[in-house]
């Protein structure tokens, strides 16, 4: 079974962590967050996945070039332009050869796709879409289905009293091949608000798989943070962290007045100096020097990162080489 990963959009809610790099390469426990993508599905028998490259493509081929990732061939299928959701599976078109998955290229799921393939050909659907319920879907786009699971009806961002159901698109799909031929060449076009409406309306079988598993979408700075919190503190079935683990990598020390507490993930070569506090959840990547008298608080630090003495961070994503001033206080913030 083949994949598109869709990993073309410019990530603008994720700025400034995107100026320098792209979405789907963002540091997730220390590790670019599309290699969970990549396990997760090689874990659902995909053996082919065709990453639809719309913004820097560069970012993506310079790193994985032509490498099979855990036996899994990688394709790259380049817009000249973004192209949008279908536009980029468009795009791919000559790489796709039968029913495939397509999966938003910000999404962290643990999601049965093996079953959700199953209910697809059971129900013989043309589209099965991912569904996954919020609290508040008014900010969302809202799948209606039927007691047989079918679709009846899209509602983008309803209105609080129109509200009938909390389940919106989790930006998972199968797709039938011949719904390709629906999609425009060349022509910037969506799955969500072009293709699955109008299928829709022309009575095509779109089904929703309704899922309670894991599942964000980490495309803000929130959601980013909130992931690898979640990941910390072991709500994903696929990462073995637990919320009690402290880890820290080879070559780093960490100087025994430093004062740590769990979850924490120090990734090598990192210095934690003399009354440091770090409060947890927290991540440190490579290269990071914390010094002296530092307290970081349910952050994340990219890599070669400096914290100046007594500097004091909380709830902040710091992206590579960046420098903190010495007593500097930062709550609340993304620097890049
Ligand atoms: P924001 O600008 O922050 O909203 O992010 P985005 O542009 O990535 O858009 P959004 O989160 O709505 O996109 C959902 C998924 O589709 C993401 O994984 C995007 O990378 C991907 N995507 C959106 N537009 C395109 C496109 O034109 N081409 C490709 N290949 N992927 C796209």
């Amino acid at each position: 079974m083949k994949a598109v990963i869709l990993v073309g959009g410019e990530g603008t809610r994720l700025r400034p962590l995107t100026y320098s790099t792209v979405k789907a390469m963002v540091p997730v426990l220390n590790k670019p967050f599309i290699d969970y993508v990549f396990r997760y599905l090689s874990n659902h028998d995909v053996n082919e996945i065709i990453l639809a490259l719309g913004y820097k493509p560069d970012c993506i081929t310079d790193y994985f070039g032509d490498a099979n990732q855990l036996g899994v061939r990688l394709v790259y299928s380049v817009e000249t332009d973004p192209m949008g959701t279908a536009g980029a599976v468009k795009n791919a078109e000559p790489h796709i050869d039968d029913t495939f998955f397509v999966m938003n290229g910000d999404i962290f799921t643990d999601l049965n796709l093996t079953d959700m393939l199953r209910f697809h050909k059971n129900k013989g659907a043309k589209v099965t879409i991912a569904l996954t319920p919020v609290e508040d879907p008014t900010r969302f786009g809202v799948v209606e289905t039927d007691n047989q699971k079918r679709v009846k009806r899209f509602v983008e961002k309803p209105k609080r009293e129109q509200v009938t159901s909390n389940m919106i698109n989790a930006g998972v799909y199968i797709i039938e091949r011949e719904i390709l031929n629906r999609i425009p060449k060349g022509k910037r076009f969506m799955f969500e608000h072009d293709v699955f409406p109008s299928l829709l309306a022309d009575r095509g079988p779109v089904f929703g798989y309704a899922t309670e598993d894991y599942w964000i979408d980490m495309g803000t700075p929130e959601k980013y943070l909130q992931l690898n919190r979640d990941l910390l503190c072991g709500k994903s079935t696929q990462v073995a962290f637990k919320a009690g683990d402290i880890c820290v990598g080879k070559r780093s020390s960490v100087n025994p007045q430093a004062k740590l507490t769990a979850p924490i993930l120090v990734d090598s070569d990192c210095i934690v100096g003399k009354g440091v506090q770090v409060k947890g959840p927290v991540i440190i990547g490579a290269g990071c020097k914390i010094n002296n008298g530092a307290t970081i608080e349910n952050s994340i630090l990219w890599q070669d990162v400096t914290i100046g003495e007594q500097a004091v961070l909380k709830d902040c994503i710091i992206a590579s080489n960046s420098y903190i001033e010495n007593n500097a206080c930062i709550e609340c913030a993304t620097i890049a």
